[in-house]
């Protein structure tokens, strides 16, 4: 893909599609050409995300920059790493929900609480509320469950999903506004940007943000990098032996990058690796395929869990580079680690996987171990 057509335009979904390292990169450094901006009644359409509200993630600088200041301490290295004790007593509890039933199907029992539980305990959501929380963030960014659903009743899901969501937040901002607390919730609420507090619909689209962005992504970080140690010579937890785990969960985000690809509209005609693209032509950056460009990486066709240097552009870069990497590095990490102690070895017990039904995020439905 990056020698014979590394930008081409697909017709059928009207957008450019672009593969090497080094012009993904480009695009995503250059915001003024490359805007995240689109019309609020197409969001959704977009393969890349669902949100229907002004977010950070869907605004360029200077207003980004603005918007990312109000939660950027939060999610700052040294801000998540007092969580790792939390995080590592919450995937015990889950592991020890299933333990005894001698399988553990990382995808639902761990990877996938794992992150909204962390997550909405950060923003202020009660914890009576997180599983709902789960499903609307789930139909937002993939659809509903049923596999057969035709497009229009997946958008019809979305927003609705949207619409509940968004009448939850507006109460619990209430709530907050009159009572605060030391969560995101209030941090939000009580921020100025550019002189004045966030309007309802900036308010909500930034929790609705925090909240959905980090749940599937990590979740497939977390069965990723399992699926990546099985097919290692001396089995999964043999990574404990070889590598440091921190490089390790580097390789996983570059050998299978959770988000596959991002997209932005060009504000401007310009010159892409030599193709004439217009203004308002939709340009979608596939920053899974740049992880596996040989001019960048070494053999990257090969799972090297010490791989060192390791530039992958799994959580993006530029302005828009992931506010939640710290926070997923550490989540994944310490629930592998948890995992290795736990379970003194470990195997798939299922080799056909399912993979995660999306164009643009990369996971399977299931991973049982034993
Ligand atoms: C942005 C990936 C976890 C919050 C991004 C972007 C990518 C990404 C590729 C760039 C989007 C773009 O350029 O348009 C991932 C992956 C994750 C992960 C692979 C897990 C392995 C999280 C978590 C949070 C989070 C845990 C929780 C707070 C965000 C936000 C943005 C973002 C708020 C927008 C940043 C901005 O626009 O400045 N993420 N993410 N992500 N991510 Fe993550």
């Amino acid at each position: 893909m990056h020698e014979e057509s590394p930008i081409r335009y697909d017709e059928d979904r009207e957008c450019w599609d672009v593969f090497r390292y080094d012009d993904v990169h480009d695009v995503l450094h250059d915001p003024e050409t490359f805007s995240s901006e689109r019309p609020l009644t197409a969001q959704g359409e977009g393969e890349t995300d669902g949100m229907a509200l002004e977010t950070m993630l869907n605004t360029d600088p200077p207003r980004h920059d603005e918007l990312r200041k109000v939660v950027d301490d939060p999610f700052k290295p040294g801000a998540v790493k007092h969580l790792a004790p939390h995080i590592r007593d919450i995937t015990n509890e889950y592991i020890d929900a299933v333990v005894d039933d001698g399988e553990l199907d990382v995808v639902a029992d761990l990877a996938t609480p794992l992150p909204v539980t962390v997550i909405a305990e950060l923003i202020g959501v009660p914890a009576d509320d997180r599983e709902q929380f789960k499903q609307w963030s789930d139909t937002i960014v993939e659809g509903p469950e049923a596999a057969t659903v035709s497009a229009e009743t997946v958008k019809e899901a979305q927003l609705q999903a949207q619409a509940e969501m968004a009448t939850y937040f507006t109460e619990l901002i209430e709530r907050r506004r009159e009572d605060p607390r030391d969560d995101l919730i209030s941090d939000v609420i009580h921020a100025e940007v550019e002189g004045t507090t966030l309007s309802e619909g900036e308010t909500l689209g930034f929790l609705a943000l925090l909240l959905i962005a980090g749940n599937i992504t990590t979740t497939n970080l977390i069965t990723n990098a399992i699926r990546c140690f099985a097919t290692l010579p001396d089995g999964i937890e043999s990574v404990r032996d070889i590598a440091s785990l921190e490089l390790a969960v580097e390789e996983v985000l570059r050998y299978q990058s959770p988000i596959q690809a991002v997209s932005r509209v060009a504000t401007t005609d310009t010159q892409l690796g030599g193709h004439s693209v217009e203004a308002g032509d939709r340009v979608v950056v596939w920053n899974g395929a740049a992880n596996h460009d040989g001019d960048k990486f070494d053999d990257p066709g090969t799972f090297v869990p010490d791989r060192s240097p390791n530039q992958h552009l799994a959580f993006g870069s530029g302005v828009h580079f992931c506010l939640g990497a710290h926070l997923a590095r550490l989540e994944a990490r310490v629930a592998l680690s948890t995992l290795f102690d736990r379970f003194e070895t470990m195997q798939l017990a299922e080799t056909e996987l399912q993979p995660v039904e999306s164009t643009f995020l990369y996971g399977v439905q299931r991973l049982p171990v034993q």
